[in-house]
């Protein structure tokens, strides 16, 4: 049976990974370079504001439900080149999804309705992040 340290510990979990991508898309946007690197900065600033608000959500979430939400993000590889960048985030990504699908999972046998859609919601938000660098990788 989850318990609510379960759930916390998994949130946080997903707060260092939005923390983490932030950073990293931040950073593969500044190692982006010729034409194809002036789309990627477009779509990497996109994405860091949605990755933003998931990780401004779950701070929300983990100090409502009375956790403690860690300001550490979780690191990242820094593979040379475009498409090694893009192939790393599609891996990352699906991670993301399965990390969310669990712990909404969680969240559905503690009772927590609300939470338990908005991590599936997010989870889809992360899946779409992955179609978009598989389009962009496609181009490649
Ligand atoms: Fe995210
Ligand atoms: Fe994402």
């Amino acid at each position: 049976m989850a318990t609510m340290d379960d759930l916390i510990k998994g949130l946080n979990e997903d707060l260092a990974a939005e923390l983490g991508t932030v950073i990293r898309y931040s950073y593969q946007a500044s190692k982006s370079f010729g034409l194809t690197g002036v789309e990627l900065r477009e779509m990497f600033e996109e994405e860091i504001a949605d990755e933003l608000g998931h990780a401004t959500f779950l701070l929300d979430v983990i100090v409502d439900l009375g956790g403690e939400p860690t300001t550490t993000p979780a690191g990242f590889a820094k593979p040379d080149g475009i498409k090694a960048m893009l192939e790393l985030d599609v891996e990352m990504e699906k991670k993301d999804v399965e990390n969310y699908m669990a712990h909404a999972q969680l969240a559905d046998e503690l009772g927590l309705v609300e939470l338990k859609l908005k991590l599936e919601e997010m989870a889809a938000d992360e899946a779409g992040h992955a179609r978009e660098i598989r389009r962009i990788l496609k181009g490649l």
